[in-house]
């Protein structure tokens, strides 16, 4: 059925209204779990919904479709969803249609459906072009699924619907998949193959982003430092490439630079591996001034015996190594980790390596899990999850109270500096303070005073848990 939509445009001050034809406004409501790189999809949800009448809603009771874009990393996040759609179970009427995309669509397939009766879509995170044809699929009766992954697909030409937006920060995906098969890890599973999108696509959304007054964005992947473009396609191995290739292809670092020169917005990225960082990228951040000095570097064990289990592809050495060349190259460079405690055959002895690989690097601050295992991942697969859960949670929480002492001890530093801060909102806590990152990406909070939001400004550090800065602008 086409209605006749009618849309209020604000112009000079005026508002018009302009009617225009097209399919009935449906509404979707996307609710997102897991990392950025889920976040950003479902912006690209958005955009493919748009383009067929659906605009998206804040308001699950209004909403014709429920999509919930799912996470599979640890058990306990597929247990969120499940819990999750037991709520929507009392929301549904026979108008709803519940679908479920991401990486647990893709880890279950058609097990979703035979599982969950009221789920009635099912898209992995390859698949979303074909949203258009699948909610017809639904709407004829039928449940529908795709969970095709593929080896171009990088949505690289699509412009993403900004949702949960502040309008100062953002993301952007610059490659999908993972080609690592780290031993503990559901993401290749998921996500596939490694891709690199176009890096002209790449400047156009950001410069498309700035245009719209963004100050920040990010630039994600899996593992941006293997990031490499040439051509299209699945990743090559750069040696494998004819010297033509090789000088028409760009890295990660080349890319860094580009963008860096194409805008004048903060740039931050995440993930790095440690195993393909380069000093080349190094060199790069330290020569321009928008590129953010942070790099979230996980290590997930410091034990090189533990790490060769996870097949992570370097050891401890090596790590510290990288470690040693950010501290020199970008000497106020700010560092976080991840870590996984528990991992199969981990001892006292591996634990202890780790805790004494933290006091070393000194993290500004990390994330910390325990142990969760995966179906189908060589992990499981091959070794026993043998280390008993109370000890996971004993050394858990020796790694996040070690974490939380280096937090506080980096943060005091700051005490008396001055911090140039992009100001993304008010504090949670009270609407006098703004808050906003630093360089290092450490959050300050500080008393609103004239300043606006979007802007940079100087805070003087004054005060500081493990977790924020406390300052005043000057
Ligand atoms: N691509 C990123 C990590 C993505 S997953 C990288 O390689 O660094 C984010 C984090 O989840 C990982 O760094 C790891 O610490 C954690 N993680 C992944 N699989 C896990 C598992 N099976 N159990 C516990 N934590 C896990
Ligand atoms: Fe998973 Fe390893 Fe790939 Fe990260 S690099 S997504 S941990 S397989
Ligand atoms: Fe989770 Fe998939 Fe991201 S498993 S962490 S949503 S890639």
């Amino acid at each position: 059925m086409l209605e006749s939509k009618v849309i209020h445009e604000k112009k000079q001050g005026t508002a018009l209204m302009k009617n225009i034809d097209g399919p009935v406004h449906k509404k979707v409501y996307i609710e997102s779990y897991g990392c950025q790189m889920n976040f950003s999809d479902s912006e690209i949800v958005a955009s493919i919904l748009q383009d067929i009448g659906y605009a998206t809603t804040k308001d699950i009771k209004s909403a014709n479709l429920i999509l919930i874009n799912t996470c599979s990393i640890r058990e306990k996040a597929e247990q969120t969803v499940r819990r999750r759609l037991n709520v929507f179970r009392a929301t549904k009427n026979k108008n709803t249609t519940i679908g479920i995309l991401g990486c647990m669509a893709e880890r279950l397939k058609s097990k979703f459906l035979e599982e969950e009766k009221l789920v009635d879509l099912v898209v992995g995170p390859d698949a979303y072009r074909d949203l258009p044809n699948l909610l017809k699929e639904v709407d004829g009766g039928r449940k529908a699924i795709n969970v095709i992954l593929s080896k171009e697909e990088t949505y690289a030409d699509l412009s993403p619907v900004r949702l949960d937006k502040n309008g100062i920060t953002s993301f952007v995906s610059i490659m999908r998949g993972c080609d690592n098969m780290c031993s503990f890890c559901v993401v290749p599973f998921t996500r596939g193959r490694e891709r690199s999108r176009k890096p002209e696509t790449i400047v156009d959304e950001i410069q498309e982003l700035e245009n719209n007054g963004y100050k920040e964005v990010t630039l994600l992947g899996q593992n941006v430092d293997s990031y490499l473009w040439t051509g299209g396609g699945l990743k090559k191995n750069f040696k494998t490439l004819s010297l033509k290739e090789q000088k028409n292809s760009m890295n990660f670092a080349q890319l860094l630079e580009l963008v860096a020169k194409k805008t004048s917005m903060r740039i931050r990225f995440s993930t790095s591996h440690p195993k393909d960082m380069t000093d080349e990228v190094l060199y790069t951040m330290a020569r321009h001034k928008n590129i953010c000095k942070y790099i979230h570097l996980p290590v997930q064990s410091g034990s090189s015996k533990v790490l060769k289990l996870m097949n992570r592809g370097y050891d401890r050495e090596w790590y510290l190594n990288r470690i040693k060349s950010i501290k020199e190259i970008i000497p106020e460079c700010g560092i976080s980790m991840d870590i996984i405690t528990g991992f199969c055959q981990e001892t006292e002895r591996d634990h202890q390596d780790t805790l004494s690989l933290m006091k070393k690097v000194k993290y500004d601050f990390g994330y910390m899990f325990k142990y969760s295992e995966r179906p189908n991942t060589l992990a499981e697969r091959k070794y026993e999850d043998d280390v008993p859960e109370l000890k996971k949670s004993k050394r858990l929480k020796e790694i996040i109270d070690l974490q939380q002492k280096h937090s506080l001890e980096n943060n005091l530093k700051y005490i008396g500096k001055v911090c140039k801060v992009l100001i993304e909102g008010y504090s949670k806590k009270s609407d006098k303070d703004l808050c906003g990152r630093n360089t290092q990406n450490t959050v300050v909070v500080f008393p609103k005073e004239n300043a606006v939001i979007g802007s940079i400004v100087n805070v003087k550090i004054t005060k500081c848990t493990s977790g924020t800065l406390l300052g005043q602008i000057i």
